[in-house]
């Protein structure tokens, strides 16, 4: 059967899309460095949809031989691997560059940029085998190279990401692999993501006007999901970026700030 691997998706985003490809027919691996949240994901999953196939395998996207045996296992599980999301992913504590430690711009590196390009490159040659498949990263703050005091490690990380997503698809195009290569851009979802920094062992206070920003801009991830779902499972072309909040959407809630800024998220991340 049809199979979806999204890594990192014990929760946010990663949970909600492997929730939310169960309809369109997708066999499900989810995974995650964090056994026990894995764990209580598949849980969660089976009990809410007692006839989807889901397997859960730890996996910890800075090691090769890691991604290798997911990527393996579910190819045990299901037949074929169909999709491959390169979803896992840090954020940094909202300091300016000088100010972080090696190990955390190691830890950011390894995970959101390394990460995705060694989950990307073990998909590629076994898609490239099989024939088909479809590979996608997350676009971040940077991606389109905006800068932010506190957030220079990350765009970086995610600005290097869509250099790669974009010449890997060049590479896919110029091979005739028939693998499509995207990208999934979420704009801004209330998650622990935009709270925790290094693996959650940092929690950072927002100052009010980001949190109005992100009350404006923001939405919880299963609402992004639900339209990253039905774009991959529809996709046929290679290069694509599915945008949620694109300029428009973000002027349009600017022009109505006051009702979306009257959700008010903060207090309440969604895990
Ligand atoms: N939340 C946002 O506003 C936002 C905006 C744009 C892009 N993104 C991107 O979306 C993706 C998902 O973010 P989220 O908001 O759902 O965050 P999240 O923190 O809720 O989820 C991230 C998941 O990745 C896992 N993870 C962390 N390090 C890992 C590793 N080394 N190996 C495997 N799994 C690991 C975590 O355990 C967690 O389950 C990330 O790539 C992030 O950069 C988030």
């Amino acid at each position: 059967m049809k199979s979806i691997v999204i890594t990192g998706s014990a929760r946010g985003l990663g949970y909600e899309l492997a929730k939310a490809m169960i309809p369109y027919g997708y066999g499900i691996a989810l995974s995650d460095i964090n056994e026990e949240l894995l764990l209580n994901a598949k849980k969660t999953l089976e009990e809410a949809f007692p006839d989807a196939h889901i397997i859960a395998i730890k996996a910890n996207v800075a090691s090769k031989t890691d991604l290798e045996n997911l990527y393996e296992e579910t190819q045990k599980a299901f037949g074929e691997v169909s999709v491959f999301v390169n979803n896992a992913g840090v954020n940094q504590r909202m300091v300016p560059l000088y100010e972080l430690e090696k190990k955390e711009i190691d830890l950011l590196l390894n995970v959101d940029l390394k990460g995705a390009m060694l989950g990307s490159l073990i998909a590629f040659k076994r898609m490239k085998e099989q024939g088909f498949g479809q590979i996608y990263t997350i676009d971040g703050f940077g991606s389109n190279d905006a800068f932010r005091m506190g957030l220079n490690a990350y765009g970086t990380s995610k600005r290097g990401l869509t250099h790669f997503s974009r010449a890997l698809a060049k590479e896919s195009e110029e091979l005739q692999a028939n693998v499509l290569i995207g990208r999934l851009s979420p704009g801004i979802m209330i998650t622990n993501f935009v709270t925790h920094a290094n693996e959650d062992k940092t929690t950072m206070e927002l100052p009010e006007k980001v949190k109005k920003v992100y009350s404006i801009l923001g939405d919880y991830p299963d609402v992004v999901a639900s339209f990253f779902a039905k774009k991959i499972a529809a996709n046929q072309n290679n290069g694509v970026c599915f945008e949620w909040l694109t300029n428009a959407k973000a002027f349009h809630r600017f022009l109505h700030a006051k009702k979306y800024a009257s959700r008010n998220f903060f207090g309440e991340a969604k895990q």
